[in-house]
């Protein structure tokens, strides 16, 4: 792996899961993830112990194994434990959300049966603004919001289709089921669509294949505990 040596600078952001801070090279940020977890808009929060540190790597992970594919993302290099380094991105404010096992925020507004594989993956876009609780918009209401071009979201949609592809099998390989993720895109420094953010245990549903547990955030989310060892569990499986 190429080794970028650069100096944590200005915190640009404090998120709810990461701290992103700017470096010396204008072009390249620090991206920190914490402990901190949050649930249903911010109204439910705690800690899981390590967090940060096995979604950083999970995420370094995925973001590699991607690039592989010919996905570009903006992972250029692990920091420490707990943080990347990053490539600067001009965020698309649009969470990408991909389904393929019908879940959550699906069941209550569709009322399909909970756990139902879907044929056809689905994908949505939610408008990411926390004030406005991140509602569902559609391809047209990004455009008309001026947040991304026509040929911006066609790339959008091909890359997650993709990355839902690559992904699924290489969590099916280590015994998951991939159900769903969320995705953020964003510009770089030409204007080219990278894939940003992190992909982890956070911002995937996870079910092992055999038992059906959960091991993501649902387990925070609905007091399932053993939340840690979820974490733990898909760290250890992703880098076997
Ligand atoms: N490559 C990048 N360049 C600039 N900003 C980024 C990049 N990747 C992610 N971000 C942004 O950094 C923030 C990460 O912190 P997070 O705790 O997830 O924040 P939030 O609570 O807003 O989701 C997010 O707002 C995310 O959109
Ligand atoms: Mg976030």
């Amino acid at each position: 792996m190429k080794e970028i040596k650069v100096k944590k600078k200005k915190k640009l952001y404090e998120g709810k899961a990461k701290i992103v801070y700017e470096t010396e090279n204008e072009e390249l940020l620090i991206q920190e993830f914490k402990d901190d977890a949050t649930a249903f808009d911010g109204k439910k929060k705690g800690k899981i112990k390590e967090k940060g540190a096995f979604n950083n790597q999970i995420s370094g992970r995925l973001f590699t194994f991607l690039e592989s594919y010919h996905v570009p993302t903006h992972f250029v290099s692990q920091f420490s434990a707990n943080a990347m380094v990053i490539k600067r991105l001009e965020m698309i404010p649009v969470e990408v959300v991909m389904r393929n096992v019908a879940t959550g925020s699906l069941v209550k507004r569709y009322g399909v049966k909970d756990g139902t594989e879907l044929d056809h993956p689905i994908i949505e876009f939610y408008l990411k603004d926390d004030a406005k609780h991140d509602p569902m918009i559609n391809e047209d209401h990004v455009i008309a919001f001026g947040h991304a071009d026509a040929d911006e979201i066609k790339l959008i949609k091909r890359y997650a289709q993709k990355i839902n592809a690559v992904l699924q099998s290489f969590f099916f390989r280590r015994d998951m089921v991939l159900v769903d993720f969320k995705l953020e895109f964003g510009r770089g420094k030409s204007g080219k669509i990278k894939l940003g953010d992190e992909i982890s245990p956070d911002t995937c549903r996870l079910w092992d294949v055999q038992s059906g547990e959960k091991l993501d955030k649902d387990r925070f989310r609905q007091d399932l505990g053993k939340v840690e060892e979820a974490y733990r569990e898909v760290h250890r499986r992703v880098f076997s």
